[in-house]
Protein backbone atom coordinates (compact mmCIF):
# COMPACT_ATOMS: atom_id res chain seq x y z
CA UNK A 1 0.00 0.00 0.00
CA UNK A 2 1.63 3.45 -1.03
CA UNK A 3 2.41 4.90 2.00
CA UNK A 4 0.08 7.74 4.18
CA UNK A 5 3.34 9.81 5.15
CA UNK A 6 7.11 9.61 4.02
CA UNK A 7 9.92 11.00 5.19
CA UNK A 8 12.76 11.11 2.67
CA UNK A 9 16.92 11.61 3.60
CA UNK A 10 15.99 14.22 6.59
CA UNK A 11 18.46 16.29 8.46
CA UNK A 12 18.24 18.56 11.21
CA UNK A 13 20.48 20.64 12.97
CA UNK A 14 20.41 23.46 14.95
CA UNK A 15 22.78 26.11 14.70
CA UNK A 16 24.38 27.49 17.79
CA UNK A 17 27.23 29.36 18.66
CA UNK A 18 30.49 27.37 19.17
CA UNK A 19 29.33 24.64 16.40
CA UNK A 20 25.75 23.31 15.35
CA UNK A 21 24.39 20.36 16.78
CA UNK A 22 22.95 17.71 14.08
CA UNK A 23 20.19 15.89 15.13
CA UNK A 24 18.74 14.02 12.13
CA UNK A 25 21.04 12.61 9.32
CA UNK A 26 19.55 10.84 6.68
CA UNK A 27 16.57 10.31 7.98
CA UNK A 28 14.14 8.19 6.50
CA UNK A 29 10.40 6.84 7.27
CA UNK A 30 7.35 5.95 5.65
CA UNK A 31 4.29 5.10 6.94
CA UNK A 32 1.27 2.78 5.68
CA UNK A 33 -2.31 3.85 6.52
CA UNK A 34 -3.62 2.48 9.89
CA UNK A 35 -0.33 1.59 10.11
CA UNK A 36 0.45 2.31 14.23
CA UNK A 37 4.41 2.91 14.92
CA UNK A 38 6.17 3.76 18.14
CA UNK A 39 9.45 5.11 18.06
CA UNK A 40 11.64 4.80 20.90
CA UNK A 41 15.44 5.94 21.65
CA UNK A 42 16.97 7.24 24.11
CA UNK A 43 16.73 11.20 25.34
CA UNK A 44 17.86 13.22 23.61
CA UNK A 45 18.51 11.64 20.32
CA UNK A 46 16.07 13.91 18.48
CA UNK A 47 12.33 12.09 18.53
CA UNK A 48 10.34 15.17 19.48
CA UNK A 49 12.41 16.89 16.92
CA UNK A 50 11.31 14.30 14.01
CA UNK A 51 7.82 14.89 14.97
CA UNK A 52 8.12 18.12 14.42
CA UNK A 53 9.67 17.95 10.98
CA UNK A 54 7.08 15.26 10.09
CA UNK A 55 3.99 17.87 10.97
CA UNK A 56 5.35 21.30 9.73
CA UNK A 57 5.92 22.00 13.26
CA UNK A 58 10.17 22.52 12.51
CA UNK A 59 11.83 22.84 8.88
CA UNK A 60 14.17 20.50 8.31
CA UNK A 61 17.82 21.22 7.49
CA UNK A 62 17.27 19.20 4.27
CA UNK A 63 14.99 16.24 2.88
CA UNK A 64 11.19 16.43 2.27
CA UNK A 65 8.26 15.13 3.59
CA UNK A 66 5.31 14.04 1.62
CA UNK A 67 1.72 13.28 2.34
CA UNK A 68 -0.30 10.84 0.22
CA UNK A 69 3.07 10.92 -2.62
CA UNK A 70 2.37 14.88 -2.74
CA UNK A 71 5.65 17.28 -1.17
CA UNK A 72 4.27 19.22 2.35
CA UNK A 73 7.94 20.43 2.21
CA UNK A 74 7.97 24.04 0.80
CA UNK A 75 4.19 24.62 1.87
CA UNK A 76 5.13 27.36 4.18
CA UNK A 77 3.80 28.26 7.77
CA UNK A 78 0.02 28.69 7.23
CA UNK A 79 -0.16 25.91 4.40
CA UNK A 80 1.37 23.20 7.08
CA UNK A 81 -1.28 24.91 9.60
CA UNK A 82 -4.11 24.19 7.24
CA UNK A 83 -3.07 20.46 6.46
CA UNK A 84 -2.83 19.68 9.97
CA UNK A 85 -5.92 21.29 11.27
CA UNK A 86 -7.54 18.90 8.06
CA UNK A 87 -5.62 16.04 8.72
CA UNK A 88 -3.58 15.59 11.85
CA UNK A 89 -3.98 15.32 15.82
CA UNK A 90 -1.66 15.41 18.58
CA UNK A 91 -1.17 14.32 21.83
CA UNK A 92 1.36 15.41 23.69
CA UNK A 93 3.26 14.24 26.93
CA UNK A 94 1.82 17.41 29.02
CA UNK A 95 -2.36 17.37 28.05
CA UNK A 96 -2.69 21.48 27.32
CA UNK A 97 -6.88 21.38 27.93
CA UNK A 98 -7.81 25.02 28.10
CA UNK A 99 -8.61 25.52 31.74
CA UNK A 100 -11.89 27.44 31.52
CA UNK A 101 -13.36 24.87 29.27
CA UNK A 102 -15.43 22.17 30.18
CA UNK A 103 -14.15 18.00 28.86
CA UNK A 104 -17.03 18.42 26.05
CA UNK A 105 -15.73 21.82 25.07
CA UNK A 106 -11.79 21.03 24.81
CA UNK A 107 -12.76 17.98 22.71
CA UNK A 108 -15.35 19.99 20.90
CA UNK A 109 -12.57 22.61 20.30
CA UNK A 110 -10.86 21.23 17.34
CA UNK A 111 -14.45 21.09 15.54
CA UNK A 112 -15.28 24.35 16.46
CA UNK A 113 -12.34 26.13 15.18
CA UNK A 114 -13.05 24.62 11.62
CA UNK A 115 -16.77 26.28 12.58
CA UNK A 116 -18.47 23.36 13.18
CA UNK A 117 -20.07 23.63 15.93
CA UNK A 118 -23.48 21.46 15.42
CA UNK A 119 -25.13 18.65 17.62
CA UNK A 120 -23.46 16.08 15.36
CA UNK A 121 -19.97 17.36 16.31
CA UNK A 122 -21.05 17.56 20.00
CA UNK A 123 -22.41 13.77 19.65
CA UNK A 124 -19.20 12.55 18.39
CA UNK A 125 -17.25 14.64 21.06
CA UNK A 126 -19.40 12.73 24.15
CA UNK A 127 -19.28 9.59 21.86
CA UNK A 128 -15.46 10.06 22.03
CA UNK A 129 -15.41 10.51 26.01
CA UNK A 130 -17.87 8.02 26.70
CA UNK A 131 -15.30 5.46 24.33
CA UNK A 132 -12.35 7.04 26.67
CA UNK A 133 -14.79 6.08 30.02
CA UNK A 134 -15.27 9.34 30.83
CA UNK A 135 -19.05 9.60 30.00
CA UNK A 136 -19.67 10.93 33.59
CA UNK A 137 -17.00 13.55 33.24
CA UNK A 138 -18.33 15.53 30.18
CA UNK A 139 -19.06 18.76 32.46
CA UNK A 140 -16.22 18.54 34.32
CA UNK A 141 -13.32 21.16 34.30
CA UNK A 142 -9.40 19.79 33.77
CA UNK A 143 -8.93 20.79 37.41
CA UNK A 144 -11.61 18.17 38.29
CA UNK A 145 -10.07 15.46 36.62
CA UNK A 146 -7.48 12.93 37.86
CA UNK A 147 -4.20 12.86 35.62
CA UNK A 148 -5.36 10.14 33.71
CA UNK A 149 -8.90 11.53 33.02
CA UNK A 150 -7.32 14.58 31.53
CA UNK A 151 -4.81 13.13 29.13
CA UNK A 152 -7.97 10.49 27.93
CA UNK A 153 -9.81 13.95 27.13
CA UNK A 154 -6.90 14.86 25.16
CA UNK A 155 -7.00 11.42 22.88
CA UNK A 156 -10.74 12.23 22.56
CA UNK A 157 -9.62 15.81 21.46
CA UNK A 158 -6.73 14.37 19.39
CA UNK A 159 -9.32 12.09 17.29
CA UNK A 160 -12.12 15.01 16.97
CA UNK A 161 -11.67 15.70 13.75
CA UNK A 162 -11.48 12.14 12.22
CA UNK A 163 -7.76 12.94 11.30
CA UNK A 164 -6.14 10.23 8.80
CA UNK A 165 -2.85 10.68 11.18
CA UNK A 166 -2.64 11.00 14.41
CA UNK A 167 1.06 11.90 16.48
CA UNK A 168 1.87 11.48 19.80
CA UNK A 169 4.75 12.97 22.09
CA UNK A 170 5.57 10.25 25.07
CA UNK A 171 1.61 10.69 25.85
CA UNK A 172 1.71 8.07 28.53
CA UNK A 173 4.76 9.87 29.95
CA UNK A 174 3.36 11.53 33.09
CA UNK A 175 1.19 8.71 34.28
CA UNK A 176 2.31 5.79 36.59
CA UNK A 177 3.01 2.58 34.23
CA UNK A 178 -0.92 0.92 34.66
CA UNK A 179 -2.64 4.44 34.03
CA UNK A 180 -0.23 4.54 31.14
CA UNK A 181 -0.82 1.12 29.55
CA UNK A 182 -4.71 1.48 29.89
CA UNK A 183 -4.41 4.93 28.28
CA UNK A 184 -1.79 3.19 25.51
CA UNK A 185 -4.82 0.56 24.89
CA UNK A 186 -7.51 2.98 24.54
CA UNK A 187 -5.11 4.70 22.23
CA UNK A 188 -4.48 2.38 20.39
CA UNK A 189 -7.71 0.25 20.14
CA UNK A 190 -9.40 4.01 18.94
CA UNK A 191 -7.24 4.37 16.76
CA UNK A 192 -7.47 1.28 14.98
CA UNK A 193 -11.26 1.64 15.07
CA UNK A 194 -11.15 4.89 13.31
CA UNK A 195 -8.51 3.83 10.41
CA UNK A 196 -6.15 6.21 11.52
CA UNK A 197 -2.64 6.17 10.98
CA UNK A 198 -0.65 6.45 14.58
CA UNK A 199 2.93 7.43 15.10
CA UNK A 200 3.86 7.46 19.07
CA UNK A 201 7.23 8.68 20.67
CA UNK A 202 7.24 6.26 23.77
CA UNK A 203 10.17 5.58 26.63
CA UNK A 204 7.96 2.41 27.86
CA UNK A 205 8.93 -1.05 25.63
CA UNK A 206 5.72 -2.57 26.62
CA UNK A 207 4.10 -0.03 24.98
CA UNK A 208 5.80 0.18 22.21
CA UNK A 209 5.19 -3.61 21.54
CA UNK A 210 1.45 -3.22 21.12
CA UNK A 211 2.19 -0.64 18.11
CA UNK A 212 2.44 -2.85 14.42
CA UNK A 213 6.04 -1.63 13.90
CA UNK A 214 9.09 -0.23 16.43
CA UNK A 215 11.61 1.78 14.89
CA UNK A 216 14.58 2.85 17.04
CA UNK A 217 16.36 6.76 16.86
CA UNK A 218 19.62 6.51 16.99
CA UNK A 219 22.88 7.96 15.72
CA UNK A 220 20.22 10.30 13.46
CA UNK A 221 18.35 7.92 11.56
CA UNK A 222 15.33 5.57 12.05
CA UNK A 223 15.93 2.15 12.18
CA UNK A 224 13.48 -1.45 12.81
CA UNK A 225 14.47 -2.21 16.23
CA UNK A 226 16.71 -4.81 17.36
CA UNK A 227 14.91 -8.46 17.23
CA UNK A 228 13.22 -9.45 20.87
CA UNK A 229 11.94 -5.89 21.41
CA UNK A 230 8.91 -6.65 19.88
N1 LIG B 1 15.96 24.63 19.38
C1 LIG B 1 17.04 23.86 19.61
N2 LIG B 1 18.28 24.40 19.59
C2 LIG B 1 19.37 23.63 19.79
N3 LIG B 1 19.33 22.31 20.04
C3 LIG B 1 18.13 21.73 20.09
C4 LIG B 1 16.92 22.47 19.88
N4 LIG B 1 15.88 21.60 19.98
C5 LIG B 1 16.42 20.40 20.25
N5 LIG B 1 17.76 20.46 20.32
C6 LIG B 1 18.67 19.35 20.57
O1 LIG B 1 18.32 18.29 19.72
C7 LIG B 1 18.47 17.05 20.36
C8 LIG B 1 17.21 16.24 20.19
O2 LIG B 1 16.15 16.83 20.93
P1 LIG B 1 14.71 16.16 21.02
O3 LIG B 1 13.89 17.02 21.88
O4 LIG B 1 14.22 15.90 19.65
O5 LIG B 1 15.07 14.77 21.73
P2 LIG B 1 14.08 13.59 22.21
O6 LIG B 1 14.55 12.34 21.54
O7 LIG B 1 12.68 14.00 21.99
O8 LIG B 1 14.43 13.50 23.75
P3 LIG B 1 13.47 13.16 25.03
O9 LIG B 1 13.30 11.68 25.05
O10 LIG B 1 14.28 13.65 26.19
O11 LIG B 1 12.20 13.93 24.86
C9 LIG B 1 18.83 17.35 21.79
O12 LIG B 1 20.21 17.10 21.96
C10 LIG B 1 18.53 18.81 21.96
O13 LIG B 1 19.42 19.42 22.84
MG1 LIG C 1 11.08 14.43 23.29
Amino acid sequence: MAPILEARRLDKSFPRAGGAVTVLQGCDFALAPGENVAIIGPSGAGKSTFLNLISGLDAPTAGEVLYDGKPLTGLGPDGWADWRRAHVGFVFQFHFLLPDFTALENVLMPARLRGDSGAQAAGRALALLARMGLADRADHLPGELSGGEQQRVAVARAYMNAPRLVLADEPFGNLDLQKGRELADLLLSLGRDEGSSLVVVTHDLTLAARADRILELRDGRLAEAPAGLS
